[in-house]
């Protein structure tokens, strides 16, 4: 059942400059298979996985039932599961998932890019649509992302967007063979009255809209 009193519409997909955000398909299965078997080392520091094991390094899950899984998560309301692209080619994932209702009405957002696209504020931009997405679309009040206190590249993501520290959680999230910290950034409506994109475009954040300027 959905968390959600009302039917989510499958958002459409948003770009901010060079910066794309869209649900994801089946026909990202294979980009997202080359793309997660050049960057397991990159990722694996970082990607929840269970414990015990199974099949949970970075690409190595069948992408294309984990994709109709995703699809069905998405119908159910429980999550949305997007690709970032860059001048159109898929780059990376940005999750919206643990949507809760009732008096929360709250997500978590996850994502992960290439190393090859990494620095080129893709994520930053990526995560302010997906925000505004999820306040005007989906109605949520609060977007919570939790990062590993390690994790620097993450961090910054969350610093340029002048999201709130919000505190530590002790052993959070199973992560590379075993329990680790995070810490807490989250983003409420009344934070940002103007929007996400708008504040962090305000900010000078955006990559220029082609690659000539
Ligand atoms: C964290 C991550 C999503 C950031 O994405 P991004 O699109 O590169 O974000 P940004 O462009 O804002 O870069 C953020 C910081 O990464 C660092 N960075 C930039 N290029 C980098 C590179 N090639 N290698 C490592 N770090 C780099 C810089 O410190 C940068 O901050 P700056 O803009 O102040 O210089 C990306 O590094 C990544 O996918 N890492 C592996 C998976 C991961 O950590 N996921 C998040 C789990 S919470």
């Amino acid at each position: 059942m959905s968390p959600l009193p009302y039917a989510i519409d499958s958002p459409a997909p948003r770009a901010a400059g060079r910066v794309g955000l869209r649900v994801i398909a089946p026909r990202d299965a294979n980009r997202l298979r080359e793309l997660l078997t050049q960057n397991r080392a990159w990722l694996e520091p970082w990607e929840a996985s269970y414990p015990g094991g199974g099949n949970a390094v970075p690409g190595s899950a069948p992408l294309r039932p984990m994709i109709r899984q995703l699809r069905r998560q998405q119908r159910a309301g429980q999550s949305i599961s997007f690709v970032m692209t860059l001048d159109g080619a898929v780059v990376g994932q940005l999750s919206v998932s643990d949507i809760s209702g009732g008096a929360l009405r709250s997500a978590s957002i996850g994502y992960w890019v290439s190393r090859h696209a990494a620095g080129q504020n893709i994520t930053p931009t990526a995560v302010a649509m997906a925000v505004d997405l999820c306040f005007a679309e989906l109605r949520l009040h609060r977007i919570e992302i939790c990062i590993r206190p390690e994790n620097a590249a993450s961090l910054r993501v969350v610093e340029k967007l002048g999201m709130r520290f919000e505190g530590r959680r002790s052993h959070y999230i199973y992560i590379d063979g075993g329990w680790r910290d995070h810490d807490s950034f989250a983003v409420t409506v009344e934070d940002v009255p103007e929007g996400m994109l708008a504040r962090w475009e305000s900010r000078g954040g955006m990559l220029p809209t082609s690659r000539a300027q």
